[in-house]
Order: structure tokens, then sequence, then C-alpha cells
């Protein structure tokens, strides 16, 4: 039997074939387990010497087969490392160069523009407190401003910011009361959310950038140099605008100057909602509210602050009818804005 099963294992390639094996030899009919029955016919004497040999034989066999099994596995990995693709490292890689997302790019233009100014570039949180969000920027808790369904309120109680005037305080609080000829000029970019429903002009999720400028004798025509000098920058030419007066708790007084829409040249498209013009900058003298608020004197500074809607600026640079592709992940439209 130990020969034969040596003989029939040595041709055996696969775990089938071993399980046959198996089968033949230890199975409930195998050869071994015949052998065991036949044990029977023997008497005490032989039974002893004959049962030790088959029960040998049988772990011979067993083991035999667990030892084998591991070969054939072992073989078959080899087989699939040698037929696993193969890696050439040396050929050049294919893979292409992302680009900038246009918002990323607007972005950095208007950061140049006014670090020549010599503004500062600081980065704000964009999840608040309801404190920073609102009350220090002079919306108290009731305030209509504060519309629950507007914005995102975390489980615990803090909120996605709403705009990035979120951040005023904590940059006042940060650079405190300005050195006398050397106004604090701060520029804060960042991601912003509302609870819109989306369309073509409404995103959840926007950006915009927001500029501070706070001093001893800051004043409206400050405010004004400055945006001008900003658009003529970013549009590359001299841009029509229109200022009104706008509401904000936080400034005093507000303005919100529009600029003539570029998509449509004035006709009305979706972008300017039809009438010619696109809202683009709201801003205004700082209450004083926020100042002290800030820690600053409002008694010794005055200061200006404006919210570019940055999203909407890079619709209006690139002619972007649609709000949506800039978080669609559209790489193939994306890319095609690289300046
Ligand atoms: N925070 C205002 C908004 O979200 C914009 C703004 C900023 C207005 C600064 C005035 C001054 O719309």
């Amino acid at each position: 039997i130990k020969q034969q099963f040596s003989d029939e294992l040595s041709a055996v390639k696969s775990r089938d074939e071993l399980e046959k094996i198996r089968v033949a030899f230890l199975g409930k009919k195998g050869l071994v387990t015949e052998e065991l029955k036949n044990l029977r016919n023997l008497n005490a004497e032989e039974k002893k010497v004959a049962g030790m040999q088959v029960n040998m034989l049988k772990n011979e066999i067993e083991q035999a087969i667990v030892d084998y099994q591991k070969t054939l596995e072992e073989m078959e990995y080899q087989k699939q490392i040698e037929s696993a693709e193969r890696y050439d490292y040396s050929i050049p890689s294919e893979v292409e160069v992302g680009t900038l997302h246009p918002i990323t790019i607007v972005q950095k233009k208007i950061e140049d523009i006014f670090k020549t100014m010599g503004f500062i570039i600081e980065d704000g949180l964009e999840i608040q407190t309801e404190y920073n969000n609102f009350e220090a920027v002079n919306i108290p808790k009731n305030h209509p401003a504060r519309d629950m369904t507007d914005t995102y309120y975390l489980e615990n109680g803090q909120l996605l910011k709403t705009h990035t005037s979120a951040s005023q305080n904590t940059i006042m609080k940060k650079y405190g009361a300005p050195k006398p000829g050397e106004p604090l000029k701060v520029l804060f970019p960042g991601r912003c959310f509302r609870n819109e429903n989306i369309d073509a002009s409404h995103e959840n999720t926007f950006f915009q950038l927001e500029g501070m400028m706070i001093g001893e004798d800051i004043s409206i025509s400050n405010l004004i140099y400055f945006m001008k000098a900003l658009l003529t920058e970013v549009f590359q030419r001299e841009v029509k605008v229109r200022l009104r007066p706008g509401f904000f708790p936080f400034v005093e007084p507000g303005f919100e100057l529009d600029i003539n829409c570029a998509i449509c040249g004035g006709e009305g498209c979706p972008t300017c909602k039809h009438s010619g013009w696109v809202e683009l900058l709201p801003c205004g003298m700082i209450h004083p509210n926020v100042l002290s608020m800030g820690g600053i004197d409002p008694d010794k500074y005055t200061g200006f602050a404006f919210g570019l809607g940055l999203t909407r600026l890079a619709m209006m640079k690139y002619n972007i009818k649609d709000i949506r592709l800039f978080n669609s992940g559209n790489l193939k439209q994306l890319r095609q804005f690289t300046k």
C-alpha cells in the first residue's frame, strides 16, 4: 500500500487529484480503512502488531497528504507570481499634470494685488462659533439676518460659516489696535456655506474674499479707492460700477457695489438675473460695535470692510454661466481656465 501510495502521489498535479487519492486511501472505503477493518479477523496477538503497522501507515499517509498540499500551494503561488504583470519603472509616466481651480486662480490674483498694497493674507476657520459668525459682527440672537434655515448648524452648536466676516473678530483680536501711521490691512479669503436651493446661480458652498482696513482716519474715499484698484486689476479694463446703499449689521454706512455684467454686456442673462448688473461687492465702514467687540477703540479708529463674492467674480471673469461647474469636479471643463 505504501509503495502504491507514493507512486500515485508523485503523479498528482492538482488539489483535486490529491483529494481523490486521499479518498482512495483514507476514505470510508479507502485501502487503509479497509486494512483497519480487516484487523477484526485477526487474533489478539496479531491484531496488536498489525494494528500498530496499519496505524503508522495511516499517519504517514495523512502527513504526506498534508505536506503535499503545502507543496501544491507553493507551486500555485509561484505560478501566480510568474504570470503576474510586470512593471517597467523606467517607462516615462503618462500622468497629466493638473491645473489650478479657476476660483484659486482668481483668489491668488487678488491676493497678489492686495499684497502689493500692503495687505496681510489671513486664513479663517470654516467651522465657527455662533459668536464669531453672528454676535461679533453685530447680528444679535433673533436678528432676521440669522434666519435659521440659511445656516448649517453642527450638532455641537457650532456652524459652517455663512460669510468670511466670521473671521473679523478673531483677526482684530490677533493684531490688536493699529500703530499710528500703520493701519491694519488684512485680506481673508474663505469657503462659505449656506443652505441654498442649488441652481445655475446659487450654490450651498461658495467662496468669498473679505478685506479690512482699520486705522486712525480711514474714510469712505479709502474704501472707494481700493475697490476701484481691485476691479481694474482683476478685469484688466475700466469696469462700470454702481454704488447703492446696502444694509449689513456690521457696517455703517453700508453699500452694495455692483458691476455691469460682462457675460451679457448689460443685456440680461441668468448670471445677472436679467438686470444687466451683478451684485459683486458689498462693503461699508465697520460698525463701531464690531470694532469694540474686536478690542479696538471706535472713538480712536475707523475702518472699512468689503466682502467680495469670489465665486461670482470667477464666473464673470471666465464667462461661466453655471455656478454648479465649480464644485462639479468636471476636469475637462475646469482645466480650460489657466490664467
Ligand atoms: N458678509 C457679507 C455677506 O456675506 C458681506 C460683507 C462683508 C458686507 C463686509 C459688508 C462688509 O454677504
